[in-house]
């Protein structure tokens, strides 16, 4: 029993802040930002707006598009790197704000790649048939762990969220291969230093602004543009498929370069990758539910289409899931 999605949905906060906002708090340029990354803007939380505010928005909408009453879901997975709180989970907040009373759930910290994590979790749970309707969310208020004089990642990330419905198809349709990895020993090159047990917050850990993310920029360009690259084109290959045989390509957005390179690697021409990185920049467990949306709002995807997602982020944590689109 294969699953598949049924419904998308996505949020992003009102706010919107530009490369030339940006200009005026760190030495940076509008020209730089676009050119290196891509992101002209990004969206960014107001200040009484947390993860689970985003995530609820995300779940109301998939509840009102696939037309069902909140106790008919299942399972909430909320993948996340910046949850509202260590405890209770973000996903008991949805379940509560929803009102989802007959679901368990739990956050799933997967960086960048934590929607295609949550995916596979989700599909699994599907395909043992115990489970009708599984909600994934993917979403990150990255604004909350941003250092706004650090020039290195300020300019890099957005806030938002997207998710889907996941249930179970007899039709061989959905998700039907999928490849995930992990390598702790790149964790270093892209963490948040303070606030956990290593490093519980104290007024010296915060003064010393260890609860922002920090990154070797450098580094993980090199190791998302091989990891993305590599996964996108085993995942095809596994399947005897080529880049003609895929109707959209959606790639986590970190870097407008990082996705050229992977989608030029598994020969895919630029009108089938989806690219909103100019808009929102990196939303870390966002981009690809956001990007999903858009495109079934737009048309892109329709029924019968084969549809490849691939992310790497922090961790290191990568991978890649093929689809044939059925929302029917
Ligand atoms: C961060 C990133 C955009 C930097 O791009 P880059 O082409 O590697 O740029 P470099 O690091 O070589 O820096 C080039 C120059 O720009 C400068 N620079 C760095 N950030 C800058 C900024 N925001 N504005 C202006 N200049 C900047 C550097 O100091 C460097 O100056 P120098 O040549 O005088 O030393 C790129 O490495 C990247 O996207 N990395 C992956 C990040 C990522 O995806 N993270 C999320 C995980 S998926």
């Amino acid at each position: 029993m294969n699953a598949k999605i049924t419904a998308t949905a996505h949020y992003v906060p009102e706010r919107v802040m530009t490369n030339f906002e940006l200009e005026k708090l760190v030495e940076t340029s509008d020209e730089w930002i676009r050119t290196r990354t891509g992101i002209s803007q990004r969206h960014i939380a107001a200040e009484n707006e947390a993860t689970s505010d985003l995530s609820t928005k995300v779940a109301n909408s998939l509840l009102e598009k696939r037309g069902i009453p909140a106790e008919e879901i299942d399972i909430i997975i909320v993948c996340t790197v910046t949850p509202d709180h260590f405890a209770p989970s973000t996903a008991a907040l949805v379940q509560n704000n929803i009102g989802a009373t007959n679901a368990w759930g739990f956050d799933l910290s997967g960086a960048c790649t934590g929607f295609l994590y949550g995916l596979e979790t989700g599909s699994k749970f599907i395909n043992s048939g115990k489970y009708q309707k599984v909600m994934v969310i993917g979403v990150d208020t990255m604004s909350s762990i941003l250092d706004f004089t650090d020039r290195d990642t300020c300019v890099l990330f957005g806030d938002g969220a997207g998710g889907a419905i996941l249930e179970p198809t007899e039709s061989g349709s959905g998700i039907f291969d999928s490849i995930l990895h992990m390598d702790g020993s790149g964790g270093h090159f892209l963490h948040v230093p303070g606030g956990g047990s290593r490093m519980p917050a104290t007024v010296e850990s915060v003064q010393a602004k260890q609860h922002y993310i920090r990154q070797d920029g450098k580094k993980v360009f090199k190791f998302a543009v091989k990891g993305m690259a590599d996964v996108s084109e085993r995942i095809l290959k596994q399947n005897n498929l080529t880049g003609d045989d895929i109707a959209l390509f959606i790639p986590h957005q970190a870097n407008k370069r990082i996705i050229d390179a992977a989608a030029n690697r598994c020969n895919i021409p630029a009108e089938k990758v989806l690219i909103n990185i100019d808009f929102y920049g990196n939303t870390t467990a966002g981009t690809i539910p956001i990007g999903m949306n858009e495109a079934v709002e737009d048309g892109r995807i329709k029924d019968g289409d084969i549809i490849l997602l691939a992310a790497f982020g922090a961790g290191f944590t990568w991978g890649s899931i093929l689809m044939r689109w059925d929302a029917s």
